[in-house]
């Protein structure tokens, strides 16, 4: 089995699902992560946590969706309850709902945010912007509402998939992982600019931030 892969169930993740290979939603041009048409519904996503990432097989542990507004990721929210998805974190304008405390970032990394857990343990985080001139406006302006803002790959071990995905060509954003009592995350960027996370979950948490991990996560991203 890769180092890239978890090696049992206690993540929470339904793995008797894993052993089948699923397709990815994903097509990659030159580099860079672009959703399949057609490809976002929740039915899919869910079951699809399984796939062929830049060619080593992963477990991702959250795809993220981009909207043009709180209004149509709303309506997709309402989907996914639908589909027996329970909303995990917001919705809210991330990050001043969700760590007051923090004011590290600047204003245009805000953003409207929820995730939800799916039927199959992996989780869907939406985003949209708050306003037009935030930076996850510029982004889907820029490469439309397809793009892969990032994915986040479940790992046991951050620093043995940190070496596979260097060997992809992937360069890290942080000197180190940043990590508290639940989560230790790290982003990696390849020369596309394309922009993977490493995540390796205690117990059976399902945020996808932490607010002692955020400010590390998002000015090393910022900064690169
Ligand atoms: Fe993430």
């Amino acid at each position: 089995m890769s180092n890239n892969l978890p090696a049992d169930a206690r993540k929470g993740v339904n793995l008797a699902e894993t052993s089948i290979h699923k397709e990815s939603p994903f097509v990659e041009s030159d580099g860079l992560l672009l959703y399949k048409d057609g490809y976002k519904t929740p039915e899919f996503l869910s079951s699809s946590f399984c796939i062929h990432l830049f060619a080593e097989r992963v477990i991702v542990d959250h795809y993220v969706l981009l909207f043009p507004d709180s209004e149509t990721l709303t309506d997709y929210a309402k989907a996914l309850i639908s589909y027996n998805a329970k909303i995990t974190e917001g919705p809210g304008k991330w990050p001043d709902d969700f760590c007051p405390e923090q004011n590290l970032l600047p204003e245009d990394a805000s953003m409207y945010f929820l995730s939800a857990l799916m039927p199959s343990g992996m989780i869907l985080v939406l985003l949209a912007p708050n306003a037009p001139d935030e930076q996850i406006a510029s982004l889907f302006q820029e490469q439309g509402f397809n793009t892969v803002h990032h994915v986040a790959i479940l790992v046991d071990d951050i620093y043995t998939a940190a070496e596979v995905w260097q060997k992809k060509g992937f360069i890290p954003l942080s000197l180190t992982p940043q990590e508290d009592d639940s989560l230790c995350q790290w982003f990696f960027r390849n020369w596309a600019g394309q922009i993977i996370e490493l995540i390796c979950r205690q117990g059976m948490s399902k945020e996808t931030f932490s607010c002692e991990n955020i400010a590390g996560l998002r000015l090393s991203e910022l900064a690169a």
